[in-house]
This record gives C-alpha cells, structure tokens and sequence, in this order.
C-alpha cells in the first residue's frame, strides 16, 4: 500500500527534519509511519528513482535517460546515500539495479565532467565511484542488476559490482575507456579479468569493443539472457526466491564470497568453517533443519 503525499508537503516534512531536498520522485511507504524513517523517505534524488515493493524487493532506477544515465558525480552521490540507507532499512530485503529508458542501463562516466580532469581530481573521482562500487558489492543483501541496454565503462563497472547480472537482448557491454585515452576507475581492471578471465578481460580492455549480450553471457559476464519485456519480473522472481531462504545463511553466503576471492585456497576454507559455525549457531538453522525434518516449510525469523 502507498501512501499519496504531495511533494510539498514532503519538502517541508525532510526541512523540518534538517534534511537536504532535491527536485526528483519518491514513493514513500506507510510501513515507515511511526518508525524512524529511512533517508529516501524525504531526500528526493535528481538522477535515481527508488521504490520498494511489498516482498521488498528495492528497485533502483539511475535516471538520466537523455544521457543515457551516464553517471556524473550527483549519480555517484546519491548511489552513495541510497545504498546506505538501503543497507540499514530492515524493510529491504535485496536490490534490482537498473537504467531508465529504451537505450541504456547505464553509458559510462558522464564524459563531460572527464573531459578537464586533472591528475589528482582523476584518483579523487577514481576513489570515490569504487568505494560506492565496493559498498553494492559489500552489501548483505542481494543485489541484481537487470541490464537493459548500453552498459559502458562505469555502466559495465556497476554491473559487475552487482552480485547478479541478467540482461536485455538489446544490452551492449564495452569498457572504451581506451578510446578516449582512460583506462576504467570503478574496478574495470580488477573486476573483469575476475569475472571473465585474463585473455578475455584484455581482449576487451585493450580494444573498447563492445560484446552483444549472448556474447556476455557465453563469457560469463552476465548469468544469463532474458527478454527484455519480462527482465525486471525475471530479476524480481530471482530476488523473491533469495529472499525466501533463510536470512543468516543469505547474508553469510554473500560475506564468504567476497572474503574468500582476496584469500589463498586455505585461509577461504577456514573463512568458510567460520562462517558455517556462525549459520549452526543460528535460529534459522534451528527451524530450517527443524522444518525439514518436520516435512513442513522452514519459517525463518533471520537470527
Ligand atoms: N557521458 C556523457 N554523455 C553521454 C555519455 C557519457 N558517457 N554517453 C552518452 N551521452 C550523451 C550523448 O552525449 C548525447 O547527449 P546529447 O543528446 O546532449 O548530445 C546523449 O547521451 C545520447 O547519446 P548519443 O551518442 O546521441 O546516442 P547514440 O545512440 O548515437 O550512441 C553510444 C550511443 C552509447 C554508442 C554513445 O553515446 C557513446 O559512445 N557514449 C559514450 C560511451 C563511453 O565511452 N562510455 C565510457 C565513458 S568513460
């Protein structure tokens, strides 16, 4: 159920708060009434659409359609504080990420802020877009980017930073940076070559070519192709049969994954056993083992 709030009056609810206010949509939700409310509840971003269904499931949307989403530093800022508020609001249980319009998920960095760059603004600008990558890709909770078309440079970059990719017919992948005389700053020399291999990670580093979809998913790039009509249901149906398994164990799979990539085969297995003896220390272990034995459906409280 939605609440209808006109803007204004949300305007002056976030000032009253203190809260700093953009021109932009937000869909708050009557589950919040009473609570303390999360930012998205009265920061309305200019260039991110953000709204989260019943089965919490957030859908963000970068929205710059006439750029074809390229991410200035106003994307990045918001992505920042979105996905902060994302992380701490119980309501969310995962996230979809996507791009606004028929053409692009997202087209790269916004080439006009590039363009005067200097040396130390470039590592600034560099530094920042991948801690807001590292931080989706950090999250405990899952998060899928449903690709629907362009996804170039710092667009391929926040794709591969999500833990899932699925993607459109129409999506495109390039990191081109070379074309302009860069070299990707969002992780596109760390994550590629970790997703697709060190050939195949140069290949397309080194030429800016751009890979059709079944091209990117026959590299491993994306999981997989879905039409581009039933993308967000195929994202939200994956999503919702994540969010049914049990909370601990979701949030433990995510944290040994990303621990385990930076470790010797060792060290990742005994990161592991921890973790396995932190989800057997666990309610829901309790009632999914519980539940099985039963032959009933487990009813997970996520402690
Ligand atoms: N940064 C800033 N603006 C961008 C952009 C980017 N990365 N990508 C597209 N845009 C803008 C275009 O400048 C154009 O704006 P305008 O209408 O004000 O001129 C608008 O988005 C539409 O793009 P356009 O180039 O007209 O669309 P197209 O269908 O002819 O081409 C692309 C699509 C994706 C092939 C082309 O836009 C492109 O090559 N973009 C840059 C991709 C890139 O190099 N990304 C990595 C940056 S590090």
């Amino acid at each position: 159920m939605r609440l209808n709030v006109a803007i204004s009056d949300l305007r002056q609810a976030g000032e009253r708060l203190g809260g700093v206010l953009h021109a932009g949509k937000c869909s708050p939700r009557l589950a919040h009434i009473g609570t303390p409310l999360p930012l998205y509840f009265w920061v309305l971003f200019s260039t991110l659409l953000f709204d989260v269904d019943s089965d919490g499931i957030g859908l963000i949307t970068v929205n710059r359609p006439d750029k074809l989403n390229a991410l200035n530093s106003t994307v990045i800022a918001e992505l920042d504080s979105l996905i902060h508020a994302a992380e701490d609001d119980a309501a969310v249980g995962g996230l979809i990420l996507t791009g606004a319009g028929p053409k692009a998920f997202v087209a790269g960095a916004d080439i006009t802020e590039l363009a005067d760059i200097d040396r130390e603004h470039g590592i600034e600008m560099a530094k920042r877009g991948a801690r807001v990558f590292r931080q989706i890709e950090q999250l405990n909770k899952p998060v899928i980017a449903a690709v629907n078309g362009f996804a170039l440079g710092g667009g391929c970059e926040l794709a591969m930073a999500c833990h899932i990719r699925l993607a459109s017919p129409t999506a495109r992948f390039a990191q081109p940076e070379v074309k302009l005389g860069l070299i990707p700053g969002f992780g596109g020399t760390v994550r590629l070559p970790r997703l697709v291999g060190r050939g195949r990670a140069l290949e397309l580093l080194l030429t800016g070519n751009m890979i059709d979809a079944e091209e990117a998913a026959r590299i491993g790039l994306v999981n997989r192709v879905v039409p581009a009509a039933t993308l967000l249901d195929e994202a939200r149906a994956l999503l919702r049969v994540m969010l049914a398994q049990g909370p601990v164990a979701r949030r433990l799979c995510l944290r040994a994954v990303d621990g385990a990539l930076d470790l010797t085969m060792d060290d990742a297995l005994a990161l592991e056993a921890t973790y396995f003896g932190d989800a057997c220390a666990s309610e829901d272990k309790a009632e999914g083992t519980r539940a099985f034995l039963d032959k009933r459906p487990s009813v997970f409280h996520g402690r």
